[in-house]
This record gives C-alpha cells, sequence and structure tokens, in this order.
C-alpha cells in the first residue's frame, strides 16, 4: 500500500516534470552514474537532480556526428547524485541505482528518512517502472552511504566496499564516517550482507572499483577476491601516472583498465596527467596511450564512462582547471585504435519514445543557460568536507578523521 501510493507520487511527479522540463537534452550536470542496458547508455541524476536520460549506440551515427539523439526516461524517485549503479545480468536487465545523496525531488530536504533505504530498481523494459525493493539484513548504517562504486558478477553479486556516510548538515563534519567495510547484496534472495574481512584496505572512498573475468575486484591497487573474499596488495610498474580523483575507468575486452581524466585534490583542482592511461591487469603494467590530438575531449572530473563494444563513452563532469564548470558534452574513445572517434560540442537533438508512458519532450531551450558553475560543496552536496568524485581509481583514503591522502 505505502509502495503504491509512493508509485502514484512518482508517476504524478513525471507528469509534473512533463511540464516543467523543457529542455530536449540533458543539461550539463557531474556526478551521475550511468549504465549500459543493451544498447542503451543510461545517465541517472548528477548534481542535484533526478533526471534519467539515455543515447541509444545502437545508431552508430553517434560516433560519426556531433548531434546525438537524447531520450528522457521517467525520472527518478529523488534527486541522486554520487551514487552507483548496476544492471542485473538477467530478469530483463533491471538497474540497481544504491546509495548516494538522496533529496526529495523539488525540495533541499534530505530523502534517507523517507524511503529508509539506499537501494532504488528501475525497470527499463517494463515501462520504466521505478520501485524500492525489500531487502533482507539491510544494513542500515548503509541508508546514507555514498562515494562509492558497485560491481555486479554473474552470480547476481553486487560488491560494495568502503565509502562515506552523507550527513546533510554543512556546519557539522564530526558524524561523517568512512568505512572499509565489504558489503554484498544477492539479487537473487535480495538479501544483504556485510562481509567480516581480515586485512581490509584502510577506509577509502571515491575510488574505482573493476571487477574482471577471474573474479577478482580491482580497488585502487589492490584485489579482492570474490571467491575467497580475500584481499591482496598489487605491485603496479610501467609509465609513471599522477594519483587523482573524479576520474572513471572502464574495463576493455582484453582485460585492460582503461582510466581518464580525473583532478587533483579536489572538484575544482587541477586536472591530472596522463588524461588517459591504461593498466593492463595480465602484467599489472601502466601504459599511456599515443593518442591523435583530433576530437580531443576537455580535461574532466567526476564525469562518467562505460564501455559499449570497443568504444568508451565519457560524458557529463566537471571541465578540470576551471574550478568547477559543468560539462553537457559526450566523447567517444575507440579503445581499439586509441583515438577520439565522436565528440558532441553542440546542441542536441531528442527523440520522444512515445510508445511507452515516458515523458513527453517540449520545445528546447538555449543551451547556453544550463552550463553552471560549480559554486561550492555546500550548496550541491550540503557538506563541507567532500573533496572527491565517484569514480576515482585512486580515490581518497582516509588515515586520520577530516584529513585525506591519496589511496595510491
Ligand atoms: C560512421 O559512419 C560510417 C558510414 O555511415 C560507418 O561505416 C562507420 O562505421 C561509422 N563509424 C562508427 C565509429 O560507427
Ligand atoms: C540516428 O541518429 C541520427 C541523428 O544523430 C538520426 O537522424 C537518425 O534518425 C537516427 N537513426 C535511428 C535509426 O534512430
Ligand atoms: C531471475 O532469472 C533467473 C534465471 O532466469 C530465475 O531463476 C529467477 O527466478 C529470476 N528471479 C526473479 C526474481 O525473477
Ligand atoms: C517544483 O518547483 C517548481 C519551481 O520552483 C515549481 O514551479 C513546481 O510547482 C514545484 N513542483 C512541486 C511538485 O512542488
Ligand atoms: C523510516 O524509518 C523511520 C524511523 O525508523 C520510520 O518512522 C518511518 O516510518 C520509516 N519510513 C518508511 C517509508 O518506512
Ligand atoms: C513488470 O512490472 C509489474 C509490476 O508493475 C510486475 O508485476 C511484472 O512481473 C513485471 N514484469 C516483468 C517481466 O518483470
Ligand atoms: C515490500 O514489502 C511491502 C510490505 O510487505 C510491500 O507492500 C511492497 O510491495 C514490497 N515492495 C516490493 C518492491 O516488492
Ligand atoms: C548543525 O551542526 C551544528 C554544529 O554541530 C549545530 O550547532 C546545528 O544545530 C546543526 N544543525 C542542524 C540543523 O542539525
Ligand atoms: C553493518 O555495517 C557496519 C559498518 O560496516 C558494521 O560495523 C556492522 O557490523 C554491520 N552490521 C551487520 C549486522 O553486519
Ligand atoms: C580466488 O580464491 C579461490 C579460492 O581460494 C581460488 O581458487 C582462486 O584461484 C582465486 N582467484 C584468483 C583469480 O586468484
Ligand atoms: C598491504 O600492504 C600494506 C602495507 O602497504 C600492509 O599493511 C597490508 O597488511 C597489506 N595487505 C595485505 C592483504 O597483504
Ligand atoms: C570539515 O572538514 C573540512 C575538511 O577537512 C575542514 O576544512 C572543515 O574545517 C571541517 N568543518 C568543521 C566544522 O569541522
Amino acid at each position: 500500500m505505502f509502495n503504491r501510493l509512493f508509485l502514484f507520487y512518482f508517476s504524478l511527479l513525471s507528469q509534473l516534470l512533463f511540464f516543467v522540463n523543457c529542455l530536449n537534452f540533458p543539461g550539463a550536470r557531474a556526478g551521475q552514474t550511468s549504465a549500459l542496458v543493451g544498447t542503451k547508455l543510461y545517465f541517472f541524476g548528477g548534481d542535484s537532480n533526478g533526471e534519467v536520460w539515455y543515447l541509444d549506440l545502437s545508431n552508430s551515427s553517434l560516433f560519426n556526428t556531433s548531434t546525438p539523439m537524447w531520450y528522457k526516461d521517467v525520472s527518478m524517485p529523488l534527486k541522486n547524485f554520487y551514487s552507483t549503479s548496476c544492471v542485473s545480468p538477467t530478469n530483463n536487465s533491471a538497474v540497481f541505482i544504491i546509495g548516494g545523496r538522496q533529496l526529495l525531488p523539488n525540495s533541499s530536504a534530505v530523502a534517507f528518512n523517507s524511503f529508509n533505504s539506499s537501494v532504488f530498481r528501475f525497470d527499463p523494459n517494463n515501462n520504466s517502472l521505478w520501485s524500492i525493493p525489500n531487502i533482507t539484513n539491510f544494513n542500515s548504517t548503509f541508508k546514507t552511504r555514498n562515494l562509492i562504486q558497485a560491481v555486479i558478477d554473474k552470480t547476481r553479486r553486487i560488491f560494495i566496499f568502503g565509502g562515506s556516510n552523507f550527513e546533510a548538515n554543512s556546519s557539522d563534519n564530526s558524524s561523517i564516517i568512512y568505512y572499509n567495510d565489504m558489503n554484498l547484496l544477492d539479487i537473487t534472495t535480495m538479501s544483504w550482507s556485510t562481509l567480516n574481512i581480515l586485512q581490509a584496505p584502510p577506509p577509502c572512498y571515491a575510488y574505482t572499483s573493476t571487477l574482471l573475468p577471474t573474479g577478482l575486484i580491482v580497488i585502487l591497487i589492490r584485489t579482492f577476491n570474490t571467491t575467497s573474499f580475500v584481499w591482496s596488495n598489487r605491485t603496479v610498474n610501467g609509465s609513471s601516472i599522477e594519483t587523482r580523483i573524479g576520474h572513471s575507468a572502464v574495463l576493455s575486452q582484453n582485460s585492460d583498465i582503461i582510466v581518464y581524466g580525473g583532478s587533483k585534490e579536489s572538484q575544482l583542482g587541477p586536472q591530472t596527467l596522463p588524461n588517459l592511461c591504461v593498466l593492463n591487469t595480465n602484467s599489472w603494467i601502466w601504459f599511456i596511450p599515443d593518442i591523435p590530438p583530433v576530437n580531443t575531449p576537455q580535461s574532466l572530473t567526476f564525469h562518467s564512462a562505460a564501455l559499449y563494444k570497443d568504444y568508451m563513452v565519457v560524458a557529463f563532469g566537471h571541465i578540470a582547471s576551471t574550478q568547477g564548470l559543468f560539462n553537457k558534452d559526450v566523447y567517444v574513445l575507440d579503445t581499439q585504435k586509441y583515438t577520439w572517434v565522436g565528440i558532441d560540442n553542440t546542441e542536441t537533438t531528442t527523440q520522444d519514445s512515445s510508445t511507452s508512458q515516458k515523458n513527453k519532450l517540449q520545445s528546447p531551450s538555449n543551451p547556453s543557460s544550463i552550463n553552471g558553475l560549480y559554486i561550492g560543496m555546500i550548496v550541491v552536496g550540503g557538506i563541507g568536507i567532500v573533496l572527491v568524485g565517484v569514480t576515482s581509481f585512486f580515490g581518497y583514503l582516509l588515515y586520520k578523521k577530516a584529513q585525506h591522502k591519496s589511496c595510491n
């Protein structure tokens, strides 16, 4: 009954957004989470909205033109950023959005007490239905968790390491907690467990997490064995790579981890070099591909990246070294040839998916009006301490409360 009321409220809200939102392409944003469902690359939320947009990558003209077609889907039940998402490998590709900073729609009020959960389910192939799964043994300390990255394996187990809680009171850091736990959500049984592991790494947030085909999760330069639940250190050699935060990592078809972007110290910090670097997970050697300077994207941080076939699709984020300007563009890297093959630098067009109950789209508006300046963490995040993004490979490691150092 309660859920039904919520669903009613969501759909009412969607109807309202129908009128309120007149953009036919997504505005600039950062801190969103992206997920590939079939050929559709979804983007959920971002500072501070709950919008859902997708690109249909089966239309290869995305890689050739500067005007990709955007589709808007049913908005999230709440505003959400610094969350993480996983796509179920079976069961109609449900997307699970976990954690993040959750604010009630159209409000700056924190949503945690309204939902008592940090897990939302989105069914893109079932009328874009949003629901709140009932989870057995949900660990309530996870309710406000953010700056995390989840991976899902073939057996439908989601693994989420560490992160920090989100406190809405910007003048009080004292209740912020940094975690080094490993949480496991089994989406077949919908049951939660917080694993009790010896020799866990120190608390860390804003790391990236990459699942290798061998069943190892690579976090920082450590690996976590998803069978034995054992952590190991890794020695990594090769090119010199600056530590960074707010960048992204994808796993290529041949098990290279491709890291893009990031910045030093904070969202507002300067870019890190090189912009793009690759970790071979067989030899554990870094290398820096020589990329022709054509279609080169801006230096981004707090963006998202996803792999579709051999293409790495990099989107949104802050433009590094600009004191926080938001990016609205999408860039595509051919990971076989190491060339940038596409760029969206201009106003984009949108097509309404009119067959379902998705939000109808109205007339376009001036894109320049949505290039927002990042005006401080208090406004966006509601807290003053967080200096990091959701897709950092190195992330920040906490060694003393309220002091930070790179996880690397
Ligand atoms: C660009 O378009 C051409 C011709 O339409 C096509 O052959 C090519 O595969 C496209 N490029 C990409 C990267 O999809
Ligand atoms: C592919 O995208 C282009 C614009 O980028 C659009 O003109 C065309 O209609 C799209 N094709 C399909 C099949 O959606
Ligand atoms: C998900 O799919 C698996 C395999 O097809 C099936 O065994 C399971 O019952 C499904 N679970 C749900 C919740 O639909
Ligand atoms: C959301 O905010 C807009 C702009 O402030 C306002 O016009 C609209 O009525 C609000 N919607 C709800 C559901 O409160
Ligand atoms: C959330 O938890 C609070 C306190 O435990 C409770 O009062 C409230 O009814 C719960 N809300 C939902 C939606 O379950
Ligand atoms: C689609 O969602 C409805 C609930 O609205 C549910 O009853 C049904 O089982 C779902 N269908 C699939 C294929 O998941
Ligand atoms: C969760 O449980 C409640 C109460 O048992 C039920 O009303 C609701 O439909 C369930 N939600 C889902 C998504 O199954
Ligand atoms: C926020 O924290 C400050 C410092 O601890 C405290 O004085 C203030 O009452 C808090 N505000 C709220 C709304 O809890
Ligand atoms: C919930 O998570 C906290 C923080 O990691 C941990 O201390 C606690 O033991 C967990 N609770 C259970 C029941 O696993
Ligand atoms: C993970 O641990 C299991 C059990 O100890 C072991 O058999 C397996 O080889 C390990 N996987 C890797 C990739 O090291
Ligand atoms: C990893 O290395 C650190 C020292 O850098 C050490 O303290 C820790 O115990 C090692 N962890 C494992 C699992 O070996
Ligand atoms: C909160 O943490 C930040 C970053 O460490 C620090 O600069 C600031 O002084 C802290 N604020 C309070 C009220 O403790």
